[in-house]
């Protein structure tokens, strides 16, 4: 019989190498999921606290959603978004209901960066305006408009000089490592401020400023308070608009169906992804009313808004609201940082713990005063929580934070469970690594 390293060899060489082994030395093959475990092809268990990148959010083939893809799937299928189907304007008017107040027109891609995309075009027909000003370490996509509006040279391919261009991209609130090496809330928002000084400076109006509200391939980077609010306050006074990429934080990850549920900004443009169909394709942006008739040509998508990921949308969204999963995610985050700090007080390695609602992360750094990231080190770790059976993720400009972002769907003995199985790999890097330092 074919051993499972004779498979990969004959098989992996057809799929693009960069698109491999972020995580791991060794890939891990995956056969099937349930809820919040994966199984490889060799049958062995994983506790997934990666969600396949924050998207499975009810869990792998969580049965009460695939019963209605199934229904829907002997139903209909496709249309084009040249005909209107019952999933589509049902979740059309579903997606008005559950955002932030005001916004109400929606259009449908495959796609988080296609989601992206379409919102800047939408801004700048809206506003008559070019520019686009998005801020440090986001990430939106790879389409060649959103991948450059990513300064992250990992996903971008462009060259790494693009950080460097402070007109174009605005400060991120990374305050672990502040731009200006000051301290919140002394800072004053100084991002913020250099922001407009370079806005200024630049003498010209904006078409929108394009912010994720937590960072999430970024670092899992929250930005401080009223830093939002500000960025509004700005992209308005320049004429521009507020673009939310909430791809990653939607649909209950943050402990609130969007991470700006809560009503102190209110985003002109609100983008979504992963998680809104639970694991198929799916992007969509909204709108309020003025601005989403502001495209006046006309447009379509051939799959966007198709009828299965329409009714499997729609099926996610009365699962999350039913199942009150934002809630369940608050209750879960506490569980995880006490955990979490617990872990942190043991180690050296772990230098910042940050994060909201299922949407966490652990920076780990060499060295608590240098900050020097601990790349080799987060690698190592991925792959001894692999051995040990929990599925993590890593990101970061240094791809130094640990990423934990289970399915809202998680029990308390499961996070006892990641704690542990976190805790025990980590020891065991820190002992190989304190010994290849010694050495
Ligand atoms: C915040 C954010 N926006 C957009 C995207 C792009 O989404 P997709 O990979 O579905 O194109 C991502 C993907 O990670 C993301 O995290």
């Amino acid at each position: 019989m074919q051993s499972v390293a004779e498979y990969l060899k004959k098989k992996e060489k057809y799929f693009m190498a960069q698109a491999r082994h972020q995580l791991y030395k060794e890939p891990l093959i995956v056969e099937k999921g349930y809820m919040e475990y994966l199984y490889d092809i060799e049958g062995k268990e994983y506790l997934d606290c990666f969600s396949g990148i924050m998207v499975t959010n009810c869990g792998h083939c969580n049965p009460e959603i695939n019963k209605k893809a199934k229904e829907q799937l002997d139903k209909l299928q496709h249309t084009s978004t040249f005909f209107l189907t019952r999933p589509l304007l049902d979740l059309s008017e579903k997606l008005a209901e559950i955002t932030p107040f005001g916004l109400e027109r929606s259009f449908f891609v495959n796609s988080g960066s296609e989601a992206v995309d379409s919102a800047i075009l939408l801004a700048r027909k809206y506003t008559g305006n070019e520019l686009v000003i998005p801020v440090k370490l986001g990430y939106h996509g790879r389409t060649l408009l959103v991948s450059s509006c990513t300064t992250s040279s990992t996903y971008n391919g462009l060259d790494p000089a693009i950080d460097e261009l402070d007109i174009l991209f605005g400060y991120n609130g990374y305050c672990y490592r502040c731009h200006f090496g000051l301290e919140y809330p002394d800072c004053n928002l100084r991002c913020v401020q250099a922001l407009e000084e370079a806005i200024e400076k630049m003498n010209s109006k904006i078409a929108a400023i394009l912010v994720e509200p937590i960072q999430g391939v970024g670092g899992v980077i929250v930005h401080p308070p009223g830093y939002l609010e500000a960025l509004q306050a700005i992209a308005h006074k320049y004429g521009g608009l507020l673009i939310i990429d909430e791809v990653q934080s939607g649909f209950g990850r943050t402990g609130a169906m969007f991470a700006t549920s809560e009503g102190k900004v209110s985003p002109d443009i609100l983008c979504m992804g992963k998680g809104i169909a639970n694991g198929l394709p799916m992007g969509a942006y909204i709108a309020t009313d003025k601005v989403g008739e502001a495209i006046d040509w006309p447009t379509f998508s051939t799959f966007g808004g198709n009828p299965l990921c329409s009714a499997v949308a729609l099926a996610t969204i009365d699962y999350i609201v039913e199942h009150q999963l934002p809630a369940r995610a608050k209750k879960s985050e506490a569980l995880f940082k006490q955990g979490l700090t617990e872990i942190a007080k043991e180690s050296r390695l772990v230098g910042e713990i940050r994060g909201k609602g299922l949407f966490l992360a652990m920076e780990l750094v060499r060295d608590q005063e240098s900050k020097e990231p601990a790349t080799e080190e987060t690698l190592e770790l991925l792959n001894e929580c692999k051995i040990n059976g929990l599925v993590v993720g890593k990101s970061g400009p240094f791809s130094n934070v640990v990423r934990v972002g289970p399915p809202l769907t998680i029990s308390e003995e499961q996070i006892a469970t990641a704690l542990e199985i976190l805790e025990k790999s980590l020891k065991a890097v820190e002992k190989r690594s304190a010994s290849k330092h010694l050495a």
